[in-house]
């Protein structure tokens, strides 16, 4: 989705602001943009395509200014193109807006504005917007900062703004509303930014800023006030993380080195959550609401994308140890449908970003209906994280690349504990079986470790597939979510149509799909569907399908009748997700390199999907 990035200082901007664009890239774009105040004039650079472009157009340009916004764009009104590129001028030069969301209302406001005299340029809601605080500026004589909160006021939708006024080129205003904005405070400089990957270079101390507030930096300080005035004080967060959090650390893409992460952000997600010398575990972050978890009946999951995946491993592990009833809901579909909740139903949101529109449309539906809410998010401080009652934040550290790897493993890895913890305090599971999980659960970060080994091996046999047209994954129980992950992994980076399905569902319609060019991911490690997943193996064979199977070391049946295997460690059945999931997100990053796709940033996907 799109990314701002804004600076005041004493530092020349374009730099910091064109370098912070290049930090945002991962979230997928189509245009660039930058406005930078320069001898009291503002001087506006965009274009479609690369930051690098965009670079290349405002280098030598030699704009010295120390105040500027930049955006990238990825279009929801109007095509990719220079003119629809942020940022937008309004008619008479007075404001030049970055905008982030969506204003709802404005084809209303722009037929008022045309009534008044106002011409656009582009097919922008951002255009109109940066009108309509013009207008109210020019008709009513207010300061900017009035004009622009007035404007905000009638404007309905999701907003993060970075906006400069040419009568006050010395201040820097910024807005939010649905759409996260961070400020990033240095020394006598601050920064905005739409999640803190742009600003983590310059300082760790970060405000993040609500709904509806609106901050006015200068040189010498913020102020920060909401749309009625109502002043607050910025609360800083601390951020953890630096740029190696954010630099490829010598791998080609952010996929590869993100998957191989792995074993050390599961770790982190379970650290100081399975004590050490104990083995229990601890989860302070819902031990509030544990009473209420420990008597409930009904679980609801809402995620999108990967987390919907993750959040579908959760519905067997909280069945299986918990004995809770769990639905898994896409979040699109749970917001529009009136479904049936009540307040005695624990609704739990799980995103990488945190900031996912339906997932976050979700749980305030599922608030106003008196749920308790349960967040899973990887980022700090993001609006889902904030807008739940209790919840974990997976730890897995900044998740750069499209494709979610990493965020996955660290998800379930969440939803196991919180479903061995839950299964011990509702007296399901016995101490042994509470210990064996947990000593089980340590192991995870180690049998991953073991699955990246297998890289070489796994390369040749991508190597086979990748001009593939179509791809089937099939799994069982636990692998049944992970061959739909499997899926979308292949055909969001590759872009080869892929299907996941339940295995047992083969004959009831793909099984007309399998013919000699058809490969089948079967997941088919030793559980107790492992003789029924072998029948479907022969099924595919059987019709000259090309089986990968994934198998547990030292399998030979499937081994006899597969193209190839790919073996991993054994490990209990509730725990393989997180380790099965591994060759088929190294299969997919393969493929997708050998097809020369843009594996970071596949076309028309955003790393934030922050409308709906
Ligand atoms: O940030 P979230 O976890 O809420 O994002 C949800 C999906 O948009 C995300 O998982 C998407 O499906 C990924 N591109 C999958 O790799």
């Amino acid at each position: 989705m799109c990314g701002i990035v804004g600076y005041i200082g004493g530092r020349t901007a374009w730099p910091i602001i064109v370098g912070g664009l290049q930090r945002l890239e991962y979230r997928g774009y189509d245009s660039a943009g930058i406005a930078v105040v320069d001898d009291g004039q503002i001087r506006i650079n965009k274009c479609r395509g690369k930051v690098s472009d965009l670079r290349s157009l405002v280098r030598g340009q030699n704009i010295s200014g120390t105040i500027g916004i930049g955006h990238t764009r990825w279009a929801t009104h109007g095509e990719p193109n220079d003119i629809n590129a942020h940022p937008h001028m309004s008619m008479n030069g007075k404001f030049v807006v970055v905008h982030n969301g969506i204003i709802e209302n404005y084809r209303t406001i722009k037929a008022q504005l045309e009534q008044k005299g106002y011409a656009f340029r582009s097919q922008t809601d951002t255009e109109v917007l940066a009108n309509l605080i013009e207008n109210i500026y020019l008709e009513k004589q207010i300061s900017p900062e009035s004009a622009i909160k007035a404007a905000l006021s009638i404007s309905v939708g999701a907003y993060g703004l970075g906006i400069i006024c040419t009568d006050q080129p010395d201040r820097l205003f910024a807005a939010r509303k649905g759409s996260p904005l961070a400020v990033g405070i240095g020394q006598g400089e601050y920064f905005i930014a739409s999640d803190a990957t742009p600003i983590v270079e310059y300082t760790d101390q970060l405000v993040y800023l609500e709904d509806e507030q609106v901050a006015v930096m200068t040189t010498d300080g913020i102020s920060i006030t909401d749309l009625k005035d109502t002043p607050f004080d910025p609360i800083i967060t601390n951020v953890d993380f630096g740029t190696e959090g954010i630099d490829k650390g010598g791998f080609d893409h952010f996929m590869l080195k993100e998957i191989y992460e792995q074993p050390n952000s599961l770790a982190d997600t379970m650290r100081g959550r399975i004590i050490e010398q104990t083995g229990t575990i601890n989860l302070s972050g819902i031990n509030e609401i544990m009473p209420k978890l420990v008597g409930v009946n009904r679980i609801i999951i809402v995620a999108c994308g990967t987390s919907y995946h993750a959040g579908l491993v959760g519905e067997y592990l909280f069945e299986q140890f918990a004995r809770i009833n769990v639905e898994v809901e896409y979040a699109s579909e749970f917001r529009y449908r009136d479904p049936i909740i009540s307040p005695e139903d624990v609704v739990i949101a799980i995103s990488q970003s945190g900031e996912t529109a339906d997932t976050l449309a979700a749980i305030r539906l599922a608030k106003q209906k008196g749920a308790t809410i349960l967040g899973i998010c990887n980022v700090v401080g993001s609006s889902i994280a904030r807008e739940t009652h209790a919840g974990m934040y997976t730890h897995a550290g900044p998740e750069i690349g499209v494709a979610s790897t990493k965020a996955f493993t660290s998800q379930v890895v969440a939803l196991t504990m919180m479903a061995i913890l839950l299964g011990r305090k509702r007296g399901i599971l016995d101490d042994k079986t509470y210990n064996e999980l947990t000593t089980e659960l340590r192991r995870t970060p180690e049998l991953i470790s073991e699955v990246l080994k297998d890289n070489d091996h796994i390369r040749e046999v991508s190597r086979a597939y990748q001009l593939a047209q179509n791809a089937i994954y099939l799994g069982r129980g636990y692998l049944y979510p992970v061959a739909l992950e499997g899926a979308l992994k292949l055909k969001e980076i590759s872009y080869i149509h892929a299907e996941g399905y339940p295995a047992a569902e083969m004959k009831h319609g793909p099984i007309a799909l399998i013919d000699n060019c058809m490969p089948v991911f079967a997941l088919a490690t030793h559980d107790k569907h492992y003789d029924k997943i072998l029948s479907n193996i022969q099924e595919v064979k059987a019709r000259k399908g090309q089986v990968i199977a994934i198998v547990s070391r030292g399998d030979t049946e499937i081994a006899r009748i597969a193209d190839y295997v790919i073996e991993i460690p054994e490990c209990h059945e509730a725990l393989m997700p997180m380790i099965a999931v591994v060759p088929l997100q190294l299969i997919s990053y393969h493929i997708a390199v050998m097809r020369g796709c843009n594996v970071d940033q596949p076309r028309n996907l955003a790393k934030s999907v922050t409308v709906e």
